[in-house]
């Protein structure tokens, strides 16, 4: 099995790329079957999810084609919607946007019901009411979601938790939907902004995205277009992370600085010093860092998809810090494996209790979901001797090229495939 070995205690310091956002690439690549046209996607991440949802889409008909390693060509002329189910996309969350895509253009979808990561129980009821506001039918069925209408037509729904997920599927199909429809308490995440600016440049009419109150005009048809996805907001927060854990000095290129600001104003609570410039961040921490307190919250608040790496950083500070997670129930599990590394961590319901510790111990250990994965690998760059990471396909869901981009900031790591490769790591660098 593939793991990370890591021989921590380099600073990291330099520049790197952030590419294109995982989770808004996962809604436009659903999005682009909603058109017969041609659709040219740029700065799509080359990871695990974006590709498990490239070969689903083909296997019903659409013809993909990646021109380069971040541009891909869509045209789903001759997509079907037949039933989705493959053991790819049985684990991936974003697999549910195929739903309101396929409803949208066919008023049909039957999607195998999501996987993602294991981080609470991530129902999709707020899904399935805003599909039945639009007139179609929706049930689980042997494990798959399926909705069909007649019509759809436009509807008032207000969401009752606020939620990227229904947001983003409510507006795919109500983009083909007869009439207003208007979500109220709707997410405010920027994928869900450029996911409504993609489906405007195919001609949908949608207003207010990146508010709580999103209004579209339902059309007919959808044209194709050449878009470009923004810069992902995790993957660079979780190379400012970086640099605090590490007392490091990176310079984050390609990022919205707009998208990291609550990122940004922990950071300097924290102690670390930023600079913004119009398309990267730079966060510099020489010393160690101060404790504070974080709540997760959906955008514009603290991102939970950030709380394992706040937490990696936090655990190392002089002083206690409390990180509650306020949207998934269950996104703790890591904690076990940085107390092995020497934290001093207590979990009280939704709360952390962080009394920082003056260093990590390299330790053997697991990756239990994407971001808790990465927020590890954090751990084991600043610990004292070898970390050994399993189960790292959870992380390469979601980063494209991690480990090597952290290599170019100095960090000693390798991806290993056996025993003999550990062994020889080991030696190299005792
Ligand atoms: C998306 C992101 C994920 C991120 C999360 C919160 C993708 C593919 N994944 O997940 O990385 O951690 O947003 O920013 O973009 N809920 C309900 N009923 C529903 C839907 C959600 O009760 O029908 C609850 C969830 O249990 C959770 C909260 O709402 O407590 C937020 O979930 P949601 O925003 O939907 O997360 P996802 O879209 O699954």
């Amino acid at each position: 099995m593939e793991k990370y070995i890591i021989k921590g205690g380099q600073p990291l310091k330099g520049e790197v790329e952030i590419t294109g956002a995982k989770n808004a690439a996962l809604a436009i690549l659903a999005a682009s079957v909603m058109t017969s046209e041609t659709v040219t996607i740029e700065n799509l991440p080359d990871e695990a999810d974006t590709n498990v949802l490239l070969g689903t889409i083909n296997e019903i008909g659409v013809f993909t084609h990646r021109t380069d390693r971040h541009t891909v060509r869509v045209n789903a002329a001759k997509a079907r919607n037949f039933p989705i189910d493959n053991e790819g996309i049985k684990k991936i969350r974003a697999s549910y946007y195929l739903v309101g895509a396929l409803l949208g253009r066919f008023k049909r979808a039957k999607v195998v019901l999501p996987g993602g990561c294991a981080i609470g129980l991530r129902p999709i009821d707020q899904h399935m009411k805003g599909f039945a506001a639009l007139g179609a039918s929706c049930r689980i069925e042997g494990g798959s979601v399926i909705a069909e209408a007649k019509e759809l037509h436009g509807a008032h729904i207000y969401l009752d938790v606020v939620s990227v997920g229904a947001t983003i599927n409510i507006m795919m199909a109500a983009t083909m939907a007869q009439g207003q429809t208007i979500i109220e308490n709707a997410a405010k995440e920027p994928h869900v902004v450029d996911l409504a600016n993609f489906l405007n440049s195919m001609g949908a009419r949608i207003k207010g995205a990146g508010t709580d109150v999103i209004r579209i005009r339902g059309v007919e048809r959808l044209h194709g277009t050449e878009y470009a996805i923004i810069p992902d907001q995790i993957e660079a927060g979780t190379f400012m992370m970086a640099a605090a854990v590490t007392r490091g000095d990176i310079l984050i290129k390609g990022v919205i600085p707009k998208h990291l600001e609550s990122i940004s104003a922990k950071l300097k609570e924290m102690g670390c010093t930023l600079t913004e410039h119009d398309d990267a961040v730079r966060v510099v921490c020489n010393d160690r860092v101060h404790s504070t307190h974080v709540k997760t919250l959906p955008y514009p608040g603290f991102p939970t998809d950030m709380q394992p790496q706040i937490t990696v950083a936090l655990g190392l500070s002089a002083g206690v810090s409390i990180v509650t997670e306020s949207i998934f129930e269950n996104r703790f599990k890591y904690i076990d494996a940085l107390t092995s590394m020497g934290a001093n961590i207590k979990v009280e319901g939704s709360s952390a209790i962080i009394s920082g510790v003056e260093k990590y111990t390299g330790a053997h250990i697991s990756a239990p979901d994407l971001r808790a994965g990465a927020a590890l690998v954090l751990a084991g760059l600043v610990a004292e001797g070898f970390t050994v990471i399993d189960n790292i396909h959870f992380i390469e869901r979601g980063y494209e090229d991690f480990y090597m981009k952290l290599r170019d900031l100095g960090a000693t790591i390798e991806r290993v495939e056996d025993d003999g490769s550990e062994q020889k790591f080991r030696l190299q660098y005792a």
